[in-house]
């Protein structure tokens, strides 16, 4: 269980308003020539200061000391979390691997970090960690964070207040925002996008109307919480690909009270409004859409964050299962919980896979062949399954730990060579 009696704030990047001591935001002004309680006023920016107001991203925080109280920075060792430019070259095979092994020596969020796959848009990571940050603080200058985990409950300690997420939820901690990552479990595992673009968003609803999908009330952002806390802390930052150190002799996570809308927030994928077919055919993946992260042109998005969530499939005279596919955008996904429908097995909790830009993927043989078969007069009840995807609009670059790593199934491809040819020209 969750820490029930942590509060949040809800919604999806509203101008968000909490203070931690009573009077700690200051009225009327942002920087007010002494803020409240003798603390900093201090502004982090999202966005540019002249982004338009519907895409403006800042928050102005009220802190203990201003954040640039800390030692220079020095480069360190990424690990497995590497540079970009480090990732081999983009493949057009089908890719799929095992989930990557839970660490024997003591391994925090930082240090269980592994790339699997990148492209320009964001970088792609498997977290695998059995300890928490307990003296260091994270914050990323390049990207915005989504942690989907898989295994295991944390606790984000973040600037602005804690949020505490579990398998099946998700969360989004800001570019530039300091966290410290906490186990709530003795070990974690999960998945980690890095987004490089604009920050993700809801996407329209079109047609749909003025509900559905995943509902913005449903979302949760911290409610101010501070530490006044004094040590030998290490402060760790993602800087243009590579991660570098500096001490500081407090926690960070000092924030008395803060306004504004860059902000972390979390959703229980399991709230998602799953919409599909009533009659027949299966809609594109597209109504399975989350959060997407928007590129300069219309209708194209660098990252969609889509999920396969538990759903009812009706759709009669129908192949239920995602049909066969080539797509334009590049796909990795992972399991998160259950079954995934397209694959009788090979793709497990933990697990993940990668389908480039136009590579050929859908459901192995074994699927083929019971769903071409199923009675669809009947309604399955897909209830054990939580899978996900990070779309991108640019192929991905697997990295070479990923196309070295003993969790590649090289027989992978097997999975689609037992599809036998049914074509009988002499019968419709
Ligand atoms: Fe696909």
């Amino acid at each position: 269980m969750l820490d029930s009696s942590l509060a949040y704030q809800t919604g999806m990047c509203n101008e968000f308003a909490t203070e931690a001591l009573p009077g700690a935001l200051p009225k009327g002004r942002n920087s007010p020539q002494k803020a409240p309680y003798g603390l900093y006023a201090e502004q982090l920016s999202g966005t540019a200061f002249t982004a338009p107001r519907h895409a403006n991203r800042r928050t102005w925080l009220y802190r203990i000391r201003p954040s640039t109280l800390h030692q220079p920075f020095v480069p360190i060792n990424s690990g497995r979390w590497i540079n970009r430019s480090e990732a081999g070259p983009a493949t057009p095979n089908q890719l799929r691997w095992d989930p990557l092994p839970l660490p024997t020596q003591p391994t925090d969020f930082i240090d269980g970090m592994t790339t699997m796959a990148v492209n320009s848009a964001c970088a792609v990571h498997v977290y695998a960690a059995n300890r928490s940050m307990e003296t260091r603080f994270f914050n990323d200058a390049d990207a915005e964070f989504l942690i989907v985990p898989q295994q295991g409950r944390l606790e984000l300690a973040t600037e602005m207040g804690r949020l505490q997420i579990e398998p099946q939820e998700i969360a989004v901690i800001p570019r530039g925002v300091r966290f410290q990552v906490r186990l709530m479990d003795p070990q974690a595992r999960g998945y980690v996008c890095e987004n490089f673009g604009a920050a993700l968003k809801l996407p329209d609803l079109g047609v749909i109307g003025s509900n559905g999908l995943a509902n913005p009330r449903d979302f949760s952002t911290p409610i101010a919480a501070y530490e006044d806390r004094e040590g030998d802390f290490e402060l760790v930052t993602r800087f243009q690909d590579s991660l570098w150190s500096a001490r500081i002799g407090h926690s960070p996570l000092d924030v008395v009270a803060w306004h504004g809308n860059h902000a972390p927030y979390k959703y229980d994928l399991r709230r998602f409004n799953t919409i599909g077919s009533i009659s027949y055919d299966h809609p594109d993946p597209s109504i399975f859409l989350v959060l997407q992260s928007i590129s300069d042109t219309p209708g194209v998005d660098t990252i969609d964050f889509v999920i396969f969530p538990p759903r009812v499939l009706v759709a009669q005279d129908t192949f239920r299962p995602p049909w066969y596919h080539r797509n334009i955008a590049s796909e990795f996904m992972g399991l998160i919980h259950g079954a995934y429908d397209a694959k009788a097995d090979g793709f497990v909790p933990g697990g993940a896979s990668l389908h480039n830009c136009m590579s050929a993927h859908g459901p192995d043989a074994e699927t083929f062949a019971k769903a071409s078969t199923a009675d669809t007069t009947r309604p399955d009840y897909l209830t054990e399954t939580m899978a996900f995807m990070f779309e991108s609009n640019q192929a991905f670059r697997p990295t070479n730990f990923a196309m070295e790593t003993a969790q590649l199934q090289h027989d992978y491809f097997h999975c689609w060579q037992g599809l036998k040819k049914h074509f009988n020209p002499a019968q419709a």
